[in-house]
């Protein structure tokens, strides 16, 4: 994919649905009884895989492709699914491997669940040490128990755990794993994650309490009750265009209907500190999550310090912020953010050395990165590393370097947002 710099970034558009709420929508619905239908939901690779594999344990899901694309479930309940007749596929998605396992633990049958080269090199033992402690029966690949995990199925008990990580995939495998387990499942973490799974589980009248260091869990005892829903938009997929806003020197770009849960709003939350001339609109509650439409426009941006609780607020936007950084006055400085190098690609390394190629001066830390701004980047052949967070970010890069930036695999965007070079097309005029 080669980009330009345009002349002008300007228009209004809306994102596609949300990736994470949009799976735990498709595994709560499914885990209840009667019919839902999901509007907007993410038309991500990363969903389908999701949606193949509810597929194959007997869920009828029925979509309707199109520009917002919409889902009609029928729900099985807990004890209505059954055994895939082949080895479950992931493909890249951590969420879909992470909380389906935590399904299926519960469940009376053999499962084996795997995925692409990099989710099988992902870490695994931080989803199966908590389902072990809640009786289930996971197995992973070599010491590292990685995938594929095999799971043999069986009634659990409820946990107490703490967290060692901040992390909403092991969060909400525990939970859906406790959903239909003996007694309760209390969860502590040390920092707030996105709570999108306490929110669609409250809204399905289970007996949740939460806040931002705890999650406690009643097991229900009768199903859950299937809910329509409207998927906001992705505030992941947005980001791109808040950044590429800000830094592009001739930019006023509007947002629909974006999601703005705050533990997602990181991103927001940053550039504001940055000096990006950026509003949060028409706030309201969608569903149980909070929407609102997003503007941005040309700004003159200054460094910025990150870390501790903000970074799992704006763990999937790193890459793209240091883009942002090398645009901005001054030394950005992004510490705690270990977590990056075990995403779809070790994403401090990747976004160093692929940033790098563009003429940025980026310091890899061991959990984070120090980044020189005020940089003119030049366009030049960058790589994607299979790992559409970071095609995204350089193709925001290569929205403002000289040039040509040319994006090598940069198909891959699609496991997130396969709308996103139509986007760009739309709002640059060049
Ligand atoms: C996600 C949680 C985060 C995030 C990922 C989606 C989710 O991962 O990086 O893209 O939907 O729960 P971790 O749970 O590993 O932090």
């Amino acid at each position: 994919m080669n980009i330009l710099r345009p002349r002008q970034l300007v228009g209004e558009i809306a994102v596609p649905g949300d990736k994470s709420i949009s799976h735990r929508a498709l595994i709560l619905d499914s885990l209840a009884i009667g019919n839902s239908q999901i509007n907007n939901i993410s038309p991500g690779k990363d969903c389908l895989s999701t949606i193949n594999c509810l597929r194959a344990l007997g869920v009828r899901l029925t979509k309707r492709d199109g520009k917002r694309p919409t889902i009609m479930i029928t729900g099985v309940g807990n004890a209505g699914l059954t055994e895939a007749k082949n080895v479950l596929n992931a493909g890249n998605s951590g969420t879909t491997i992470r909380l389906l396992s935590g399904v299926l633990s519960t469940q009376n049958f053999l499962s084996i669940i795997t995925g692409d080269s990099s989710l099988r090199s992902r870490p695994m033992k931080r989803l199966i040490e908590p389902l072990r402690l809640m009786g289930a029966e996971i197995y992973g690949r070599n010491e590292d128990s990685l995938a594929p995990l095999v799971i043999r199925g069986k009634k659990l008990h409820g946990v107490s755990y703490t967290l060692p990580v901040p992390s909403a995939q092991i969060k909400s495998a525990i939970l859906l794993a406790g959903l239909f387990a003996l007694g309760a499942t209390t969860i502590k973490q040390l920092q707030p994650s996105r709570d999108h799974t306490e929110r669609l589980l409250k809204r399905m009248g289970a007996k949740l309490e939460n806040n931002n260091t705890y999650v406690s869990l009643t097991p229900v005892n009768s199903p859950l009750a299937a809910v329509d829903l409207q998927i906001p938009g992705d505030i992941s997929s947005a980001a791109y265009w808040l950044v590429a806003g800000a830094i592009h020197p001739n930019a006023k770009i509007k947002i629909l209907d974006c999601g703005v849960n705050p533990t997602r709003t990181g991103i927001i939350d940053a550039l504001l500190a940055m000096g990006a001339r950026l509003r949060v609109e028409n706030q309201r509650l969608e569903g149980n999550e909070p929407v609102a439409d997003l503007h941005i426009q040309s700004s003159h941006l200054k460094a910025i310090e990150i870390g501790g609780d903000l970074i799992p607020r704006l763990i999937d936007e790193i890459p793209l912020l240091a883009v942002a950084a090398c645009i901005a006055e001054g030394k950005t400085v992004i510490r705690d953010a270990n977590e990056l190098r075990v995403k779809e690609s070790d994403r401090i390394a990747s976004t160093g050395q692929e940033l790098s190629r563009l003429g940025a001066r980026i310091e890899e830390l061991p959990d984070g990165m120090v980044i020189h701004g005020g940089k003119t980047l030049l366009g030049m052949e960058v790589e994607s590393h299979g790992d559409h967070r970071l095609a995204m970010s350089l193709a925001v890069a290569g929205l403002v370097a000289g040039g040509t930036t040319s994006i090598q695999n940069a198909g891959v965007a699609e496991i997130s947002n396969p709308d996103f070079w139509e986007e760009l097309n739309k709002l640059a005029r060049y």
